[in-house]
């Protein structure tokens, strides 16, 4: 991994783009679009500029370094469920019972010396150029603007390194930062996160918390930096055990933080805890906007840098995106830590148009009544697991979890109300759904049972046509229905509305249809096709909060439209993430996308 850009040609296809591109929009519009085409590529930008504010960058943009399964599985090394059996058997590590034992043993702790971060004396090739607080710029960085509607410039893909008060805890964790000013980062660590935790302890002492911020070099430190790991761990004990070789730190120039040595760029400096800006908005991994915020600012104290640094960054959105890649290693990785709290775990799985924390599916072998009910309060209790909205278990006899629509029909074909639990818990910070921020609705549904046995003897299926029709003489403002998996016990009737008042209303009047509908999904119809299950899955699992949007009566029915006052909702909606127009018309007329209608509507870019 010591030339990043030789072994991306080598082993992943890496693209080079010479073109003179603009950070703001047109380097990250690239990027969005290419890691949403089968076998996507990393790519290059050697000629980032800033139009606006007339810079030419001294240094190169990589992005989609994650580009797709077969590169992250190479940037580890190893298949990340090898991973998963290595920290297996660490977890369940025994007294050898015979000589081999021993030995076996013996090789095993002594690898795990390879684990513990070194602290080198000397300093490392990303202080190869010092910059002193008096010429700090970051301004020099080709730092990107993604959407139109973003507060600034932010920083995607850096490694924030900070330590306990008392010093005795280290962390790393990836948090944006979005450039403020030449030399302030606004700092977004959430609430629930390590690092803010840390910054708690700074407050309450009424010191100034010190701050490193990474970028670049071994793409498994940016893995690290997401990885969930417990509070307290260092994160770079994962990188350690799964390089086989420990990471190699050295000291800030400015503070006692400890970075790795081989990374491109630092940024050293200070947060002050009684310092707060405004932060954002910024189009989130969620595929919306997160709304404007305060949030602590860093003031940067150096920057320094290897010789020829590479600045990396990522782009996020609605899904598919690089996270996607990541995500899926991190599933792999945590199966066993997460089957130490629930033991009966056999698989899970969490789809990348769930945006991971809201929709997780959990396959069990279940021992008692209640077991499946039992494992999602577990899930919703234990450390980023509890930002999970929605959890669905199923029996060990379920299809595989990836095999979206046969583990559709399983868990259609075992639905029962009385199976589903309804409550509330703590929720991501990003969610948008909740009446009030960090708390929220969770649901949670049990189809580990045996499949139901028998059609509803009043049940009437009808054909789309004919059941909106119907629907259209109780209520004009339904424009579109699609009906998915009608073969199964619990067919899904998906609507399309333009909205005018709440949707209970509807729910009410649709009552002489009762014996038509098993589960209606409500969208709006100015932001959602009924045809496109992948964006729908993904809209829904956003925007509902199930304790206030999924109804029992007269049937199933779920309300995933954008709510407003008419919903006793009072908190500003935010807006999707869109690509900007004019940007991709030029990036297309240049022939750097290649994109048709079809493609712009499967993802929502417009
Ligand atoms: C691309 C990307 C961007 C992220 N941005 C943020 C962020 O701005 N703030 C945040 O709190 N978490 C963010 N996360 C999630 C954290 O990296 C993740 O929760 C991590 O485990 C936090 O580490 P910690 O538990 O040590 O605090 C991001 C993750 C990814 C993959």
């Amino acid at each position: 991994m010591k030339d990043i850009i030789e072994w991306l040609k080598q082993n992943a296809n890496l693209k080079i783009i010479d073109e003179p591109l603009d950070v703001e929009l047109e380097i990250p519009h690239i990027a969005y679009i290419e890691v949403k085409k089968p076998n996507s590529r990393p790519l290059l930008f050697t000629k980032p500029i800033n139009r606006a504010k007339k810079i030419e960058y001294t240094m190169p943009v990589l992005m989609n370094i994650f580009a797709n399964k077969q590169v992250t599985q190479k940037i580890f090394n190893k298949a990340p469920d090898a991973i998963a059996t290595q920290i297996e058997e660490l977890l369940k590590m025994k007294p050898p019972a015979n000589f081999m034992g021993k030995v076996t043993l013996a090789s095993k702790l002594f690898n795990l010396k390879n684990i513990f971060p070194k602290k080198l004396k000397h300093r490392g090739e990303a202080q190869e150029v010092i910059i002193p607080k008096a010429k700090v710029d970051l301004d020099t960085l080709p730092i990107l603007k993604t959407w139109s509607e973003d507060g600034g410039a932010f920083i995607t893909m850096g490694q924030v390194y900070t330590s306990s008060l008392d010093g005795t805890m280290q962390n790393l964790g990836m948090y944006r930062l979005q450039q403020h000013s030449k030399t302030t980062l606004g700092m977004h660590w959430q609430i629930h996160k390590d690092a803010s935790s840390f910054f708690d302890q700074y407050r309450e002492a009424g010191k100034m918390m010190p701050v490193s911020v990474a970028i670049g070099g071994d793409p498994l430190y940016i893995w690290c930096g997401q990885a969930p790991l417990p509070y307290g761990i260092f994160e770079l004990l994962l990188y350690g055990l799964i390089r086989n070789r420990n990471a190699q730190l050295v000291k800030s120039i400015t503070n006692e933080i400890y970075i790795p040595r081989d990374v491109d760029i630092v940024i050293e400096g200070f947060v002050d805890p009684n310092k707060m800006k405004i932060e954002g908005p910024f189009g989130d991994h969620t595929g919306y906007y997160t709304l404007k915020e305060p949030y602590p600012v860093m003031e940067v104290e150096t920057i320094t840098m290897r010789k020829n640094p590479i600045f990396q960054a990522t782009v996020v959105g609605k899904p598919p995106l690089e996270d996607k890649y990541m995500g899926w290693a991190t599933e792999r990785i945590f199966l066993p830590l997460l089957k130490t709290t629930a033991p009966e775990l056999i698989d899970y799985y969490m789809p990348e148009n769930g945006v991971f924390h809201n929709l997780i599916l959990a396959k069990m072998k279940t021992r008692y009544k209640g077991h499946a009910k039992q494992f999602m309060h577990a899930f919703w209790g234990v450390g980023q697991m509890s930002f999970v909205k929605h959890a669905i278990f199923v029996g060990e006899d379920a299809p595989l979890l990836e095999d979206h629509h046969a583990i559709t029909r399983y868990i259609l074909n075992r639905l029962r109300v009385e199976n589903i639990l309804i409550t509330q818990g703590i929720i991501d910070a990003l969610d948008h759904s909740s009446n009030e921020t960090l708390v929220g609705g969770k649901l949670g549904i049990d189809a580990t049972h045996e499949p139901l046995n028998e059609k509803d003897p009043h049940y009437v299926g009808l054909d789309d046509m004919i059941l909106l029709a119907k629907m259209r003489v109780l209520d004009g403002s339904i424009v579109a229905l699609k009906q998915y998996m009608t073969d199964t016990f619990n067919p899904i009737t998906v609507i399309a509305v333009e909205k005018k008042s709440s949707q209970k209303e509807l729910i009410a009047k649709l009552q002489p249809l009762s014996h038509s509908i098993k589960i209606l999904v409500i969208v709006d119809a100015h932001t959602n096709l009924v045809e496109n299950d992948y964006m729908l899955v993904w809209r829904v699992a956003n925007n509902i909060d199930a304790s206030r949007d999924i109804y029992f009566h007269p049937f199933i029915a779920i309300d995933a439209t954008n709510k407003s006052e008419v919903d006793g909702f009072y908190r500003e909606w935010p807006k999707d993430t869109l690509c900007d127009k004019d940007t991709l018309d030029r990036l297309q007329a240049k022939g750097l996308i290649d994109i048709n209608e079809a493609f712009i509507n499967r993802f929502g870019l417009l």
